[in-house]
């Protein structure tokens, strides 16, 4: 049963900020960040943006490029790790200001990995053959959970939101192949926030040590990242037995540059063949992916019957990667 990826959406806060406005924020400069992580500049949600206003414009463009109504949708997937909230889900509220009303919406947790992760959980529910089409976004205000004071952690991070309808499409070729997700726990306390939820609920002390913000062991990070990803597009490929070479296309969770570039030969992927857009929104977190993705269909980098590679990797740890057969949309 095949399902398509109908249209992509996207967008991110006008407001950017850039490595030299950090400069005057924290004791860090242009060159470090740049060599160190390849990000030049990441876009701010304004005080008012929550990320439900990033999801729903990254929902309406994803729709309108689709040819989809509101009411067509049966499905709204959130990814996200800086909901609204904690209840209701930022999924709802998108939905309530989209007027999906035969949608049911859910949000889905699982850091930066979290777009794949709801691409497999949304393909699963249209497979089911119960419903027809789902909207899947990945959405994050992630300066919320930023300590502005940290400049190991506050340079990495932007806000941003991307978003793609998926449809099953009865007697098409191609659209989503093989996808494989897989979870650490045991590794959590590697990247983490460590306050603001039921375990150790925000206090007066909790916000003057700012652990309600994320803290992060980078190097270990970095290592588990590189190794899980690229066993996954290694396993990914062995299973669609394809060639690295044959990929058009890599779209990465968009973390560091040099994560990326560790990946890419790994693999043996050709370089034009990685899509970076880290240097211009950072890490966006659940958002990166589906912002990429709507990018390199937006420049006109796919073409029907491209061979496309999703990968991420994010706290948890939580990995994923999920193979494409790009069809363009009628
Ligand atoms: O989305 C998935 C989750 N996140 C990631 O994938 C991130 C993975 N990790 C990374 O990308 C990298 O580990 C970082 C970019 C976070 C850090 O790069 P690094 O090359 O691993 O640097 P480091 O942590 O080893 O720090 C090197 C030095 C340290 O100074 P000393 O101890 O050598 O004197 C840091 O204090 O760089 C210092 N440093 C900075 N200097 C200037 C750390 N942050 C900064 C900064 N500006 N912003």
């Amino acid at each position: 049963m095949p399902i398509q990826l109908l249209g992509t959406g996207s967008y991110t806060p006008e407001k950017i900020l850039t490595n030299q406005d950090l400069e005057k924020m924290v004791d860090t400069n242009d060159e470090w960040i740049v060599t160190r992580t390849g990000i030049r500049e990441r876009r701010i949600a304004a005080d008012d943006q929550a990320t439900s206003d990033l999801a729903l414009i990254a929902a309406e463009r994803a729709l309108e490029s689709s040819g989809v109504k509101a009411s067509e949708l049966d499905v709204i997937l959130i990814a996200t790790c800086s909901p609204d909230m904690a209840f209701p889900s930022t999924a709802t509220l998108v939905q309530h200001r989209l007027g999906a009303v035969n949608a049911f919406a859910m949000d889905l947790s699982a850091a930066c990995s979290g777009f794949i992760f709801a691409l497999e959980t949304a393909r699963n529910l249209l497979e089911s053959g119960r419903y027809g089409t789902a909207l899947v976004i990945g959405a994050e205000k992630m300066s919320s959970l930023l300590d502005w004071q940290d400049r190991t952690t506050c340079i990495l991070f932007g806000d941003g939101a991307g978003a793609a309808v998926l449809r099953n499409e009865e007697g098409s070729k191609g659209g989503l192949g093989p996808c494989n997700l897989g979870s650490n726990g045991s590794l959590s306390e590697l990247l983490l926030v460590p306050a603001g939820g039921s375990r150790i609920p925000v206090t007066a002390k909790v916000l003057e040590e700012r652990s309600n913000t994320i803290s992060m062991a980078g190097q270990e990070v970095f290592k588990h990242a590189v190794l899980n990803m690229t066993k996954t597009a290694k396993h990914l490929l062995k299973e669609a037995e394809w060639d690295a070479k044959e990929l058009a296309l890599v779209i990465p969770h968009q973390a560091n540059q040099r994560i990326l570039e560790a990946i890419r030969t790994r693999v043996g992927v050709e370089k034009d063949n990685v899509f970076v857009n880290v240097d211009k929104y950072g890490n966006t977190s659940s958002a990166s992916i589906g912002i990429a993705l709507d990018e390199a269909v937006r420049q006109g980098r796919l073409n029907s019957g491209d061979r496309v590679m999703l990968l991420a990797f994010g706290a948890g740890f939580t990995w994923g990667g999920m193979l494409l057969e790009w069809r363009t949309p009628a």
